[in-house]
């Protein structure tokens, strides 16, 4: 952010404010940075974990799991002269419980920590995938891919929402595998319970998924949306 100083008639020097340039003012313009790179959607920018409302003790529970696992998130972690990885977390439950909410508001936790992130809805990654194809798109499949798998922390929101052809189950396995290999955690929401999943994404998705991930919840059965209507 920039001032303006008036000097004589007509001459204007721009000046910076005096946080300019410290520590501080740096770490706060790359979190920034990374925040405007995270595709956290203008609905769900303003998310929380201090906005999330917890007066119900499973909610607590679901806020508290949240705020140790922001706290816990570490890439550069050893025990024994071994790198360990954090896990990712697997949301399930019905729609409008939170999930959603909760997992932005962990991704920008972790953003804020100096990590990198990203939040995809799948429908949405499939369409930015599929316009790579266009003859005029700026942004190979390759280049989407790279930046998906390699994040610090990936966001996978709804999955399930999208029809499962063969196109789409093989760039899901790419995505996940590679997250897999390279030992990146991955949290993942949706409607479908375990089973549900497994059909619509297979075993060896779900398989790499469940090892990938802790399972965050049980998240209420309340659609918050409609909390006001009884
Ligand atoms: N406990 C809560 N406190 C505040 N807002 C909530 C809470 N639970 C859900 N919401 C809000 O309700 C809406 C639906 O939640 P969302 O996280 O999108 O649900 P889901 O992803 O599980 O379908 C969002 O606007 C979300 O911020
Ligand atoms: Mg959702």
């Amino acid at each position: 952010m920039t001032g303006k100083k008036k000097h004589s008639e007509g001459e204007i020097e721009t000046v910076a404010p005096a946080a300019m340039g410290t520590a501080e003012w740096q770490a706060e313009f790359l979190t920034q940075r990374r925040l405007d790179k995270a595709r956290i959607s203008a609905r769900f920018a303003g998310k929380t974990l201090d906005n999330f409302s917890a007066r119900d003790k499973g909610r607590k529970m679901l806020v508290h799991s949240a705020q140790t696992y922001v706290s816990g998130f570490n890439l550069n972690k050893e025990a024994g002269g071994f790198p360990v990885y954090p896990k990712g977390l697997l949301m399930t439950g019905p729609v409008g419980c939170g999930k959603s909410h909760l997992a932005t508001a962990i991704l920008r936790g972790v953003i804020e920590k100096g990590y990198s992130g990203l939040y995809y809805n799948s429908p949405d990654l499939l369409r930015d995938i599929r316009a790579t194809f266009q003859p005029d798109s700026d942004l190979t499949e390759d280049d989407l891919l790279e930046e998906v798998t390699t994040v610090d922390l990936l966001v996978f929101d709804d999955v399930g929402a999208e029809n499962a052809t063969g196109f789409v189950l093989d760039r899901f396995y790419l995505i996940i595998n590679e997250r897999y290999e390279g030992c990146k955690p991955i949290i993942v929401t949706t409607n479908l319970n375990l089973e549900e999943l497994e059909n619509r994404l297979g075993k060896r998705i779900l398989s790499r998924m469940l090892e990938m991930c802790e399972i965050f919840g049980p998240f209420p059965e309340e659609d918050w949306r409609r909390r006001n209507l009884r």
